[in-house]
């Protein structure tokens, strides 16, 4: 077979047969198939399986019940099955047209390259169906952002957030992706240095449904940007500094409020404890949840850890204050401090162990 195409779909029913029409337009006399990585809580399902009986070409459909990971980890399930040595991603919508899809196989066969990335963004491409200029500003700004936190590794990439290109499934170490949402195609040039080629490509319109981009799937990048440049640790310092903030925020707060330092210190302490393990569970270990046990299991050592530790924490905070002089919000702050690499150690190896 020559060609994988993965197509990850959620509620995209109304595009299923024009876009298999399209494809099977194209690819003519090869030896290709179509694999969808489906997450839809629709009839999606039901419309690929009746369209895959009605091609003549294999079609095959993953439906997921849980849909971890969203849209790249429905890829990489997609590359663990492509029958394929090169895998080609596009969306379902139809935003990537597959009168393109020739022009990448033509790009891949000069042999100099580990993948083709379809390019808005040179000369040839546009980006005009992302549909408004907020969406665009926000690609055009992210794409910057990372290419600067990653120099080397995208250099010759002008669009490492695009959901189209064709990749040599063995030039890639698939299981040392970490996807989270959406953007697949950065997870996968940011782990290994690959040798990219560019062809560039029109965003269409999408022909039927709506969009899934949302605000959450902008954090889960920002995230996912965080944890591929620095790292899981960098990730839980960026929590724990958050939380640090809040932390003296509500302790200020409530000192204004008239409570007691003490007192004080406690509540802002227990309010970041849970509003902590919430970011960890969601953000910096979302990956390690499936094989670590039980949510409320690891919310109980989280909270019994961080609760036995403030408990060290104030009376440390009370010596800070009382004997050292030290004024009591920097001295919260100091122990803070202290007390983040422990956590983190602890999370790591026992919280979240498998
Ligand atoms: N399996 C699965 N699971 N598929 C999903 C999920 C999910 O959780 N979320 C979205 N998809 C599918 C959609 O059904 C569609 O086929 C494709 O992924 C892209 O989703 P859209 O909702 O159409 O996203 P978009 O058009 O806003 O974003 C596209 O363009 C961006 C560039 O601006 C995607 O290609 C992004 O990857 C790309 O970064
Ligand atoms: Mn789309």
């Amino acid at each position: 077979m020559d060609l994988s195409i993965i197509v990850p779909t959620f509620n995209e029913g109304p595009n299923v047969d024009e876009l298999l029409r399209r494809i099977g337009a194209q690819l003519a006399g090869h030896d290709f198939e179509v694999i969808f990585v489906d997450d839809s809580t629709d009839d999606t399902p039901a419309i690929i399986v009746a369209a895959a009986a009605a091609a003549d070409f294999p079609v095959r459909l993953l439906h997921r019940e849980v849909a971890t990971a969203g849209l790249g980890g429905a890829v990489v399930e997609g590359f663990h099955l492509a029958a394929s040595r090169w895998c080609l991603v596009m969306d379902g919508d139809l935003q990537h047209p597959p009168e393109d899809i020739p022009r990448l196989l033509e790009r891949a066969a000069a042999g100099d390259a580990d993948v083709v990335v379809a390019s808005r963004y040179i000369s040839g491409g546009d980006s005009k169906g992302l549909a408004n200029s907020t969406r665009t500003g926000v690609s055009r700004v992210s794409t910057l952002l990372t290419k600067s936190m990653f120099p080397r590794k995208l250099h010759g990439c002008s669009d490492p957030m695009t959901g189209f290109f064709l990749v040599d499934r063995e030039a890639v170490d698939i299981d040392a992706l970490r996807p989270r949402g959406f953007k697949i195609l950065l997870e996968i040039l940011a782990r290994r240095q690959l040798r990219i080629a560019e062809v560039p490509f029109a965003f269409a319109a999408r022909f039927a449904g709506a969009s899934k981009a949302s605000f959450r799937q902008g954090i889960r990048f920002l995230t996912q940007l965080t944890l591929l440049r620095f790292g899981r640790m960098s990730a839980f310092a960026l929590v724990g500094g958050a939380g640090a903030i809040a932390n003296l925020i509500i302790m200020w707060g409530l000192i204004r409020l008239g409570l007691d330092y003490v007192v004080a210190a406690i509540i802002a302490s227990e309010l970041t404890i849970i509003g902590n393990f919430l970011l960890l569970e969601y953000l910096v270990f979302a990956d390690m949840r499936a094989e670590s046990g039980r949510m409320r299991t690891r919310f109980l050592t989280s909270f019994a850890f961080n609760n036995a530790e403030a408990v060290i924490r104030i009376p440390v905070l009370w010596v800070l204050v009382e004997s050292a002089h030290i004024p009591s919000v920097l001295a919260a702050g100091l122990t803070l401090v202290a007390a983040f690499v422990v956590r983190f150690v602890f999370h790591a190896l026992v919280v979240y162990a498998p």
